[in-house]
């Protein structure tokens, strides 16, 4: 396992920890093998009774490594990619999730707050899908997920215009539970976990299967991650991915639309 992805079992609670913090947690191809492997051992460990998920420093995650994002577009991807094994383990888990989030919560960070059972936020959180400003389209089944949680002109806004939304907004349209104070996130977010790993886990995994059709959101991960690809071969995409490395902002008014 990589020393970018930390775990720790306490009380019945599996902590995993993003732990790249010099890169802002920017999540790698081998840092998505190690939290793959972590979620679906977790589903057969009678030890584990709640997956609690948090990052280093003061960012939870910069999303996908866009160096990573660069190299596939270019052709020079990893031959296995776990990127897509990570969110199959994420709509498959039926242990329960609590997610602690502080700082910004880019791209697949966000989205992967969707599949977790309770989001707590530091207040200065913020949570920001910048994949129509990398040429992309969203992903982790966050096509379906977030209309269907905040309603269709929320969504297109966040997605389409990748700015922030900042702790408070995302408490109200029901993103997350609840905001604390920046030093106290840990320790309200480990005192749920500790809350749910007390409560019947066989009674919370049966609920947990009832409330979310699994199945529908593989298959919706599906469909994102073909049009993903597309994307991602496209112009305006290495344009997205040049300006990123150039540190410039993207001009896609040179780029015809394909
Ligand atoms: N992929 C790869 N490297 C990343 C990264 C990412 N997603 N996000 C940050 N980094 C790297 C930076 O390149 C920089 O590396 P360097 O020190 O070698 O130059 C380092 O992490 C620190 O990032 P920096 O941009 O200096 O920090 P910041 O506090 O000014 O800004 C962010 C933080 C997250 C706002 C900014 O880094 C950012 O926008 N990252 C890209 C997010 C993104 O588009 N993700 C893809 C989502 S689909």
């Amino acid at each position: 396992m990589t020393s970018e992805i930390r775990v720790d079992l306490t009380g019945g609670v599996l902590t995993i920890t993003i732990a790249r913090a010099d890169k802002k947690n920017a999540l790698t191809n081998e840092m998505y093998g190690a939290l793959a492997d972590t979620i679906e051992q977790a589903q057969q460990d009678r030890h584990i009774r709640v997956l609690l998920l948090q990052g280093d420093g003061d960012i939870f995650t910069a999303g996908n490594d866009v160096g990573e994002f660069a190299a596939i577009a270019a052709g020079n991807g990893p031959s296995e990619r776990h990127v897509q094994r990570f969110l199959r383990a994420l709509a498959n888990s039926t242990v329960p999730i609590v997610a602690a989030v502080n700082g910004k919560a880019v791209g697949i960070g966000t989205t992967m707050l969707l599949h977790c059972d309770y989001v707590v936020l530091a207040q200065d959180a913020q949570l920001i899908m910048p994949f129509v400003n990398l040429a992309l389209v969203p992903e982790a089944a966050s096509s379906y997920l977030l209309p269907l949680r905040i309603g269709h002109v929320r969504a297109f806004e966040m997605f389409a215009m990748g700015e922030p939304l900042d702790a408070q907004t995302a408490v109200a349209w029901g993103i997350a539970n609840k905001v604390c104070a920046n030093d106290q996130l840990r320790a309200n977010a480990r005192l749920m976990a500790e809350k749910i790993a007390a409560r019947p886990a066989g009674s919370l995994r049966a609920m947990k299967k009832l409330m979310r059709d699994a199945e529908k959101l593989v298959s919706q991960m599906n469909s994102e991650s073909a049009r993903f690809e597309e994307r991602l071969a496209s112009a305006e995409a290495k344009e997205a991915f040049l300006a990123f490395a150039e540190k410039r902002k993207p001009d896609f008014t040179k780029v015809a639309p394909q």
